[in-house]
C-alpha cells in the first residue's frame, strides 16, 4: 500500500509508516458519549467510516498508474491548521465553507479571546499569524500531532467549487490583485484578439477562458495552480494523512457539528449558520457549462477525477464527456 514508506526516516521527511491507519482517538471519544445519542450517532460513525474506506479504496486503486510521492515535506502542511488544545488538526480548502472554520478554529485556540465565531471579522480569519499550520512544527512535534490529533476536512462537489472560485475571484469588481494576478495571465494566454484594457487589467476572464487555461498544460508545469482551485487532493494529502473525518459542504452544519461534538467543545460552540443566498448551486453550476465544449469538459473533469472519485461525487449529469 501506498500508505507506507519502508524506507528509514531521515531528518525533514515526515515518516509516514509510523502512523496508523486509523485515529484510535476518534473511538476513545466516542465510547465516552452518552447513550441517548448512540443509536444516531453510531449511524453517523458508519457513515464517516464509509468515506474513510472510500478515500483509502481510491487511493489504493490510482496508486499503481500514478507517480505520487511516498513520503510528504513539511511545506506541504501548509493547509493543515493545529489546535493543541483540543488536540484537532483542520485542513482548510478555499470555497468550502473555510472562513467559518478558521473563525471556529480561532475560538478554540483563542484560549477565550473569542467566544462567537461571527464577531471575528472574515479578512482576520484570514490573517496568517492568526492561525498555527503544521509545517510550522519540527518534525518529531509534526509526527506526533499526526499520529495523535484528530484530523479532518470538508470537500465540496469539484464543479461546484470551482465555479464558485471563478465567480467569486473574477466576476467580482472589488478583488483587483486576483484580476492583475491570474486575470491578465488568462486573457493574454486564451483570447485572441484581445483588447489592450482586458490585457492590463484582466477583470473580463470569461469561464471558457477559465476552464482552457486550468486544462492547458503549460499552467501547472509553470506553478502550482492557485489554493482557490488548486484539487483537494494536492492540498490536503488525503492518501497520506488518515484523515479521521470526511466533511461535506452538502451536509456542512451536521458535519461541522459532529466534528465539534467529537470535539468536546460542543456543548458552546456551533457551527454560523448563515445566508446562503449567494451560494453557488447545482443549476448554477450547469449554466456556466453549457458553454464549455465536450471535448474541454472531458479534459477538466480528467483534472478533478481524483476529487470526484475520492469524495464520492458521481459525474455530473449536465456533463457531455467523449
Ligand atoms: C456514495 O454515494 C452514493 C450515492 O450518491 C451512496 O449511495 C453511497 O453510499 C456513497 N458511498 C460512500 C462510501 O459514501
Ligand atoms: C483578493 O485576492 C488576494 C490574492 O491575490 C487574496 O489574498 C485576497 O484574500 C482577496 N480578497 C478578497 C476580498 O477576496
Ligand atoms: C481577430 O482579428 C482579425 C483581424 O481583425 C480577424 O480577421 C479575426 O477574425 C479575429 N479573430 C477573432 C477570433 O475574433
Ligand atoms: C454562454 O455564452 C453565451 C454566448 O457567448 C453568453 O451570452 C452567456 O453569457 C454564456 N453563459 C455563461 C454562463 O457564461
Amino acid at each position: 500500500t501506498i500508505l507506507f514508506t519502508h524506507r528509514p526516516c531521515k531528518v525533514l521527511v515526515l515518516c509516514l509508516g509510523l502512523l496508523p491507519p486509523l485515529s484510535i482517538k476518534i473511538f476513545s471519544v466516542l465510547i465516552r458519549l452518552v447513550s441517548p445519542l448512540q443509536l444516531e450517532l453510531s449511524n453517523t460513525a458508519v457513515l464517516h467510516q464509509m468515506r474513510r474506506d472510500q478515500v483509502t479504496d481510491t487511493c489504493r486503486a490510482n496508486s499503481a498508474t500514478s507517480r505520487k510521492r511516498r513520503v510528504l515535506t513539511p511545506n506541504d502542511l501548509k493547509h493543515l491548521v493545529v489546535d493543541e488544545d483540543h488536540e484537532l488538526i483542520y485542513c482548510y480548502v478555499p470555497k468550502v465553507a473555510c472562513t467559518n472554520w478558521k473563525r471556529l478554529m480561532m475560538v478554540l485556540t483563542g484560549r477565550g479571546k473569542y467566544s462567537d465565531p461571527m464577531e471575528i471579522p472574515a479578512n482576520e480569519a484570514h490573517v496568517s499569524a492568526n492561525l498555527k499550520t503544521l509545517n510550522q512544527y519540527s518534525i518529531p512535534e509534526i509526527n506526533h500531532r499526526l499520529k495523535s490529533y484528530m484530523k479532518f476536512l470538508f470537500v465540496r462537489e469539484p464543479f461546484e467549487r470551482l465555479v464558485s472560485a471563478y465567480r467569486n475571484k473574477f466576476t467580482q469588481k472589488y478583488n483587483i490583485s486576483f484580476h492583475k494576478r491570474y486575470g491578465t495571465k488568462i486573457i493574454k494566454r486564451q483570447r485572441k484578439n484581445a483588447t489592450q484594457e482586458a490585457l492590463r487589467k484582466g477583470d473580463d476572464v470569461k469561464f471558457e477562458e477559465f476552464v482552457a487555461y486550468l486544462i492547458d498544460p503549460h499552467t501547472q508545469r509553470e506553478e502550482p495552480f492557485n489554493e482557490h482551485w488548486q484539487t483537494v487532493y494536492s492540498l490536503c494529502h488525503p492518501c497520506h494523512i488518515h484523515y479521521d473525518l470526511v466533511g461535506k459542504y452538502e451536509t456542512l452544519e451536521e458535519d461541522s457539528n459532529y466534528v465539534l461534538q467529537l470535539a468536546g467543545v460542543g456543548s458552546y460552540l456551533k457551527f454560523p449558520t448563515y445566508a446562503k443566498s449567494t451560494r453557488t448551486t447545482d443549476e448554477m453550476t450547469t449554466e456556466f457549462f453549457q458553454n464549455i465544449s465536450s471535448e474541454h469538459q472531458t479534459q477538466l473533469y480528467e483534472v478533478y477525477k481524483l476529487d470526484f472519485l475520492m469524495f464520492n461525487y458521481s459525474v455530473p449529469s449536465y456533463l457531455k464527456l467523449e
